[in-house]
This record gives C-alpha cells, sequence and structure tokens, in this order.
C-alpha cells in the first residue's frame, strides 16, 4: 500500500502500544536502585533534530567516522551482498544510508526504514521517495523491545540489514545475544547483516561525546523530562537536574544521567507515582556501549552469524561489520 505519500507505512506502535510501553518503562525504571530507563523515549520530534545536532558537534565524531568509512565502501558492500532489499534500524534521517542505496542501485530497490520517531520516518521517506522515484519505500515505526516484523518483501535476491551509528550499544551486553539472534532468525541464508560500531578509546574522547561544550547533549537528556512531563503528565522541573556523562569500564558502556540537583519528590500522574530523588541521586538514561572488534565478532558468531568483512577506522576508533546468515 503506498497511496499518495509515494510510500508506505506501518506503525506497529499504535498509541496505546506506546502508552503502555512508557508507562511500564518508566514505572519500573524510576521505582528500582538505581533509577535507570530505556533510550527510547528521546526520541520525540524535538529529541531527534537533537540528536542530528549531536551528529554534527565535534566531540562526537562516531557519526563522521562511519560517514567516512561507508563512502569508501559502500561500493564493496554492494558488490558482496548483490542485495535487493535494504532493511535499516533506526534509521533516523537515512542520511548515511544514501550512499547505500545509491551503490546498491534505488530502482527498484526495496528499502525499508525502521525508527521509532514517526517524524523522522515521514521526512526521510518523503525526501527518499523524491530523490530516488524508481525505488520501493516502506516504513515500519517500531521499537526494539519486541522481534522484528517486516513488511512483506518481494522474494528476489539477498537482503541486507544494516543497523548503523552504533546503536546496537544501546542494548547491555546481556541482551545484545538474544537481540541479535533474534535478527538472524528473519534472516535467510545468505543475508546479510552491517553493524557500524564504536570503539573503546581514550576515555576522555568518550566522555567528551556524550558532554559537549555548546550542551546539546544536555539538551537531549533533559528533553527525555519534557517528553515524560507531556505524555505522563509529570512535573519534572529542568533546572533541578543536571546533565552527566561517565565511562563504565566494567560494563565497557558510556552512561549518560540525570542528577538531581536537589532531595525532591516529582509527581508522574499518570503512573499515580511520587519520585523521591536525594540530593545528588543519578539516574541513567541512556547506555552506549563501547565494543572490540574481537568482542563484536564473537557475538557476531555467538548470534550464528558468519563475519565476511571488518573495515575500521582506526584513528576514530570506528568499525563496520559485514556478517552474512548461512
Ligand atoms: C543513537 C544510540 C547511537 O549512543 O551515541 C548520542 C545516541 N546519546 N548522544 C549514541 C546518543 C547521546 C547514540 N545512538
Amino acid at each position: 500500500m503506498t497511496g499518495t505519500r509515494g510510500y508506505g507505512y506501518t506503525d506497529t506502535l499504535d498509541a496505546e502500544h506506546y502508552t503502555k510501553a512508557i508507562r511500564a518503562d518508566i514505572h519500573g525504571g524510576l521505582t528500582s536502585t538505581p533509577k535507570s530507563t530505556a533510550p527510547t523515549w528521546f526520541y520525540d520530534a524535538r529529541g531527534s533534530e537533537l540528536f542530528e545536532e549531536i551528529t554534527q558537534l565535534p566531540e562526537y565524531p562516531l557519526w563522521r567516522a562511519e560517514l567516512g568509512l561507508l563512502r569508501l565502501h559502500a561500493r564493496d558492500v554492494a558488490a558482496r551482498t548483490a542485495a535487493r532489499s535494504l532493511v535499516e534500524l533506526g534509521s533516523g534521517s537515512s542520511t548515511k544510508t544514501k550512499l547505500i542505496i545509491e551503490a546498491l542501485g534505488p530502482t527498484g530497490l526495496n528499502y525499508v526504514p525502521v525508527d521509532v520517531s514517526a517524524d523522522a520516518l515521514h521526512q526521510a521517506s518523503a525526501q527518499l521517495v523524491q530523490d530516488y522515484p524508481g525505488i520501493r519505500l516502506h516504513a515500519l515505526r517500531t521499537d526494539f523491545t519486541a522481534p522484528l516484523v517486516l513488511p512483506e518483501l518481494p522474494e528476489d535476491g539477498p537482503r541486507l540489514i544494516a543497523f548503523l551509528g552504533s546503536t546496537l550499544g544501546n542494548f547491555r551486553r546481556p541482551a545484545r545475544g538474544p537481540f541479535l539472534r533474534g535478527l538472524r532468525d528473519i534472516m535467510r541464508p545468505g543475508d546479510f547483516l552491517l553493524i557500524g560500531a564504536d570503539l573503546v578509546k581514550d576515555e576522555q574522547e568518550m566522555i567528551a561525546a556524550y558532554d559537549d561544550t555548546q550542551g546539546v547533549t544536555a539538551e537531549f537528556n533533559k528533553n527525555l523530562l519534557c517528553v515524560l512531563n507531556r505524555e505522563l503528565n509529570a512535573d519534572f522541573d529542568l533546572d533541578v537536574f543536571d546533565h552527566v556523562a561517565v565511562w563504565n569500564s566494567r560494563e565497557s558502556h558510556i552512561e549518560m544521567r540525570l542528577r538531581s540537583r536537589a532531595e525532591q519528590l516529582v509527581k508522574i500522574r499518570e503512573l499515580d507515582l511520587a519520585v523521591h530523588f536525594e540530593r545528588g541521586e543519578e539516574w541513567i538514561t541512556e547506555r552506549s556501549a563501547k565494543f572490540t572488534t574481537e568482542g563484536l565478532a564473537e557475538e557476531i558468531i555467538g548470534a550464528g552469524l558468519r563475519t565476511q568483512e571488518l573495515w575500521a577506522d582506526s584513528d576514530a576508533g570506528f568499525a563496520l561489520i559485514l556478517a552474512t546468515a548461512e
């Protein structure tokens, strides 16, 4: 169903699903110790916009590093995979995907951008069908808490699933295995998975990427409070929280946190909940894993996939891995 938009659109996050999911996560996350919630809720229209700004920050080199690697290797990806369907997880603005789309040949290509943000999906899709009139685009709005169900794709040729931007790092280590196996399960023999992964590097550099001098990441982090105020009728005061970025070496991830500047009680009316914060208490709002190439290769094998290529930018500390299902 393409309709007048020029592209298909499936929304698995109807209002009811979204409401249930955000309520459950925020209730569970703010009543546990330490407080910890999913990064999913950052991405309303403003949050997606702020993330786009983050990608342009000098302190956030991962986005540019991946773009550089794709400029160098999109043609290799196309030659290796000969894919006629491209599924992109966490597609956002789809900027980098254009390199892969052009390498694969846009005409007749099935492109399935998958994202939690309806605004980002519509904006990117409208632009892409304009740029590539021959593309067959079907956008899918979903989150990654449930197994991925793809829209029907013609059975012609190999599929490539792209999971770029190191978004895989939003899963903690124990959750990545089942997630990758879930992807493996929807892949057929000869299908491919392309993963972009930010690598462990100098601690100060990693922290700076999540604590920029212009305060864009701080605004992105605090936008979560706006989302909760709006969606759950809460009364978070943005001025009573500080943005914090910490390197957790044991888990090999950056943690974004919100630190309460004072002891306070915050009402979340939709949850019938009053959340108590100690002065200085820190609430983990995002985990962003940093990988080693060896560790990631192992995780890929563990999921029943085989690594075919690994392209790394060792200066920037970023890698692209192309794996296949056998
Ligand atoms: C979109 C999850 C890859 O973890 O680097 C950027 C999100 N958070 N700055 C990341 C993010 C703060 C980003 N991912």
